[in-house]
């Protein structure tokens, strides 16, 4: 089923994760803090079935893509009514240019993420590979690459999954986000590795 995704950003990742979805024949709406005429080159860009809209407008997508900068969480609380929604959260929690990390008191990156957004179904997704290799071709021609996720909703991992899988990716789940999410979090054991699953 056709569906409509609304990033929350509009840079490197969200460009990645968009290419992917319209390929599919999904609608994408992408956001940043400037008005969305400002976004036209990025639109343009990504061809047929993307358009700009504000961060709240894209907070009312089927599915919301979190692809911003860390220390921008707290802007996402009074978007919507994040209570039941499926979010995919493909943010690290990277702190500085440098790649410090954020300190996360021991919990998953994606649990502190999840207080931001009240009561969404979060699923972990898209947050290990290098951009460059995100927006690659995913089938390899010994198989296809693989898109690590993890989440405590086990339907919206469901519907995740499947949306990812039909864009020509390999799914391994990893289980909840307390376990899973700091496997596949930044610096965690399978950050930034780019796995094919031999056909
Ligand atoms: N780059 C990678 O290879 C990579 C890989 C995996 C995961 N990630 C993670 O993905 C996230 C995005 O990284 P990126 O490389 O795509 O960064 P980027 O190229 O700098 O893009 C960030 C985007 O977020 C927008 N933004 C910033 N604050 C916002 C807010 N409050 N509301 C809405 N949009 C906002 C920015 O636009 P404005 O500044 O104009 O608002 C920009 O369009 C980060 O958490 C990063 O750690 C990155």
């Amino acid at each position: 089923m056709k569906k409509t995704f609304g990033i929350i950003g509009a840079g490197n990742i969200a460009k990645a994760i968009a290419g992917h979805l319209l390929k599919a024949g999904h609608s994408v709406i992408l956001s940043s803090r400037k008005a969305p005429s400002l976004l036209e080159d990025t639109i343009a860009s990504l061809g047929d079935g993307a358009i700009a809209g504000t961060p709240a407008e894209a907070a009312q997508a089927d599915i919301v893509v979190l692809a911003m900068p860390w220390s921008q969480l707290s802007t996402l609380t009074p978007l919507t009514n994040w209570t039941d929604r499926v979010v995919i959260d493909a943010t690290n929690h990277f702190i500085t240019s440098d790649f410090q990390l954020a300190d996360l008191g021991g919990r998953a990156s994606s649990e502190v993420v999840a207080d931001h957004i009240p009561g969404a179904r979060l699923v972990k997704a898209f947050n290990t590979l290098y951009f460059k290799v995100l927006e690659a071709n995913p089938q390899e021609t010994i198989g296809k690459r693989v898109i690590f996720i993890s989440g405590d909703h086990t339907n919206a991992k469901t519907e995740v999954s499947t949306t990812i899988e039909t864009l020509g990716f390999s799914v391994v789940d990893l289980g909840t986000l307390a376990v899973g999410g700091k496997l596949q979090q930044a610096k965690g054991p399978l950050a930034a590795l780019n796995l094919i699953r031999k056909s």
